[in-house]
C-alpha cells in the first residue's frame, strides 16, 4: 500500500486513548484512514469477512505505527455479526470513540446485466451494512461523544454509467449522514462523509478504471492517493473540526467538477449489451 504520512500536518497523540472501529479497514482506503488514526495514538479494530487478510494488516499496521490493531471477522449485512464485533471490540478496548462505515462492493455493470441480486447485494453490503454497523455501535459513541464517518463517492452527483447500484447506495448514504448528524448531535455525536475520488492502488479504481486515469484530465493534475482520504479522516475526527457535521468532504482534486458522465450513443449500449 502507498505510503500514509499525516504526522507532518498533525500533531503525535491526538487521539491517545480512543478507539476506532473501522469496517473494510483490511485493504484499501479503509486500511489508510486506520493506519493514520492509530499513528495518531487510537487503538483500532478493523473488520471485513476475511480474517486471514484482516489479521495480515493488523500486523502490519502494528508494526508499522507501533500500536494497536486488532482484527474481526464480520459480514456486515449480518446485524448478528456486527453485535458480535462491536461486543469484541468493547471487550478488547473497552470503548468506541470512532466509527468509519467503509465497507462496500462494486463493479461495472450495464442495467441489462445488472441481476435483481446484484443489484440488492451491493445496496446491502454499502447501505444496509452502514446502517448495521452504526446502529450496534451507537451504544458506545454516546457514551463517548464520538464520532462517525460515513465512505462515500462522487459516482452519483452526475449519473455515473455503470455504476447505478453503487452510486444510488452512496447517495442514501449521504442522506444518512445528514439524518444522523441532525438526531445525534445533541448526543455530541458528529456525523460526516468524505467521498473520494478515484484513488490509486485500489480495488475500487481497477474495478472501475482498470486502475489508470489521465491525471490531466483532473484540476489537481494528479491521481488522488490513499494518504490524501487520511489525511482528511484526521481532520474530521480531530478536534480542528469539532464543528462541522452532516458534511460529506468530497476529496477528489476537483475531479467529479470536470469529468462528466458520458451518454453513449444507442449503438454503442447495444455493442456492450450484445457482449455480455
Ligand atoms: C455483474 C455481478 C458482478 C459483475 C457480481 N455480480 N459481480 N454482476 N457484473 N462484475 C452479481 C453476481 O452474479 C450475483 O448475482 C450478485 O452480484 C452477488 O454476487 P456474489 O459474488 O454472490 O456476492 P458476494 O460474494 O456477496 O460479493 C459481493 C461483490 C464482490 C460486490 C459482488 O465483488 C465483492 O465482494 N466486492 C468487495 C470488494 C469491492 O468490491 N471493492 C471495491 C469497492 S470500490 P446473481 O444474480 O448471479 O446471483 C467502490 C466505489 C469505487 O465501492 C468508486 C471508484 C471511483
Ligand atoms: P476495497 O479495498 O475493496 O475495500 C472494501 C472493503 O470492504 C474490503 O476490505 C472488503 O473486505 C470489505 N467488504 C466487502 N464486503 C463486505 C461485507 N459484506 N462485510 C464486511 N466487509 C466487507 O476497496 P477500496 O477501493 O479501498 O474502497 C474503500 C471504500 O472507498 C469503499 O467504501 C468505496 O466505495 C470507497 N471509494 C473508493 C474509491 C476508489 O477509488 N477506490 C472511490 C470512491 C469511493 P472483505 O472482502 O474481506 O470483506
Amino acid at each position: 500500500m502507498a505510503a500514509v504520512d499525516t504526522t507532518k500536518v498533525f500533531k503525535d497523540n491526538i487521539f491517545a486513548g480512543k478507539v476506532l472501529l473501522c469496517s473494510g479497514g483490511g485493504s484499501g482506503i479503509c486500511r489508510g484512514m486506520t493506519e493514520a488514526m492509530v499513528r495518531h495514538g487510537a487503538k483500532a479494530v478493523i473488520i471485513s469477512r476475511t480474517y486471514s487478510k484482516l489479521e495480515k494488516a493488523a500486523q502490519e499496521m502494528s508494526a508499522a505505527t507501533g500500536g494497536e490493531v486488532f482484527p474481526v471477522a464480520a459480514d456486515v449485512r449480518k446485524p448478528e455479526q456486527v453485535e458480535n464485533a462491536v461486543a469484541k471490540t468493547i471487550e478488547k478496548f473497552g470503548r468506541i470513540d470512532y466509527l468509519i462505515n467503509g465497507a462496500a462492493g462494486n463493479f461495472l455493470a450495464p442495467f441489462n446485466n445488472l441481476s435483481y441480486n446484484a443489484f440488492r447485494t451491493v445496496i446491502e453490503i454499502d447501505l444496509l451494512g452502514t446502517f448495521n454497523l452504526t446502529k450496534a455501535t451507537l451504544p458506545h459513541l454516546k457514551a463517548s461523544k464520538g464520532s462517525i464517518i460515513n465512505v462515500s463517492a462522487t459516482l452519483h452527483y452526475n449519473g455515473m454509467i455503470f455504476q447505478q447500484h453503487a452510486g444510488a447506495a452512496k447517495a442514501a448514504i449521504d442522506a444518512l449522514t445528514k439524518h444522523w448528524a441532525v438526531e445525534l448531535g445533541p448526543h455530541g455525536i458528529r456525523v460526516n462523509g468524505i467521498a473520494p475520488g478515484p484513488i490509486a492502488s485500489t480495488e475500487g479504481l481497477s474495478r472501475l478504471a482498470g486502475g489508470l486515469l489521465e491525471p490531466e484530465t483532473i484540476p489537481a493534475q494528479r491521481v488522488g492517493e490513499v494518504d490524501d482520504i487520511a489525511q482528511s479522516t484526521v481532520f474530521l475526527f480531530s478536534q480542528g473540526a469539532s464543528y462541522i457535521t452532516g458534511v460529506t468532504l468530497v476529496v477528489d482534486g476537483g475531479h467529479w467538477l470536470t469529468n462528466t458522465s458520458p451518454a453513449y450513443p444507442a449503438a454503442v449500449l447495444a455493442d456492450i449489451d450484445s457482449k455480455l
